[in-house]
């Protein structure tokens, strides 16, 4: 197999080395050659996605069953759109998609995109008029661009998450699930709050997830609603 949606990428191909090139910066030619090497970046494009991240969805969601058909999704942070695409396809045409993102998302087939912050004062009720029904499963890859400083990075990505629960609270039908982007060492607060309010919390690394990267995904099932 080279590619196929939904299946594991080919990851026998040659390596390919970049000549020198007098122009190109180190740290660039770095990243060209580990994408030109990356399996997931070929499976990608081979497949349609437009994502790597694609992928990464595709493995979380083989962790447990939370995306089926019939079911009502918010993607936060879903720009370009890769893990639309895997959810579109998965929920099928009973089912709905709303892509959140403050970037601007091409159409995609069965999604519908909202432009928006998900901190802005206006983003639960835009999402809810989107979907047009309690939610199944709510997803966040938010991410800020990284700084370098660990400890920063992690506060970063934890607001996100923080916020993508707040979106989630009111969105989510009891049993739902939530699965968010965060960095290995989370807040225990944040551990404590996913657990009042979800029967069964994991912690994940997809393999499509880099390896030298701190990234993991929270995945919170069964959410207990108002009870
Ligand atoms: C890693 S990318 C998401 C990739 C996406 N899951 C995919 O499959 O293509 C992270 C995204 O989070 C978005 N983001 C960060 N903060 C946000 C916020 N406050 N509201 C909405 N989107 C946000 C960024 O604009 C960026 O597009």
């Amino acid at each position: 197999m080279s590619a196929s949606r939904g299946g594991r990428p080919d990851k026998r191909r040659a390596a390919v080395r970049l000549r020198r090139a007098r122009r190109r910066k180190p740290s660039s030619a770095r990243w060209l050659e580990r994408q030109l090497n990356d399996p997931y970046v070929r499976a990608a494009r081979e497949a349609g996605y437009r994502s790597r991240a694609a992928y990464k969805l595709i493995g979380l969601a083989e962790t447990a069953d939370i995306l089926g058909p019939g079911q009502r999704v918010v993607d936060l942070g879903a720009a370009p759109g890769g893990w639309s695409q895997v959810a579109a396809e998965r929920v099928g045409r009973q089912g709905r998609v709303v892509a959140v993102d403050t970037t601007a998302i091409e159409p995609i087939a069965g999604v519908v995109v909202l432009t928006l912050d998900a901190h802005g004062a206006d983003a639960l009720d835009r999402i809810r008029a989107a979907l047009g029904g309690q939610a199944d499963l709510v997803m966040s890859d938010m991410a800020a661009p990284t700084t370098g400083h660990a400890p920063t990075d992690r506060l970063r990505v934890t607001a996100l998450c923080e916020t993508a629960l707040d979106l989630a609270e009111p969105l989510l039908a009891p049993g739902g699930s939530f699965l968010a982007k965060l960095r290995q060492g989370a807040d225990s607060a944040l551990q404590a709050r996913l657990r009042r309010s979800f029967r069964r919390v994991r912690h994940v690394k997809p393999a499509a997830s880099r390896r030298e990267s701190a990234e993991t995904y929270v995945l919170a099932t069964g959410y207990r609603g108002d009870a």
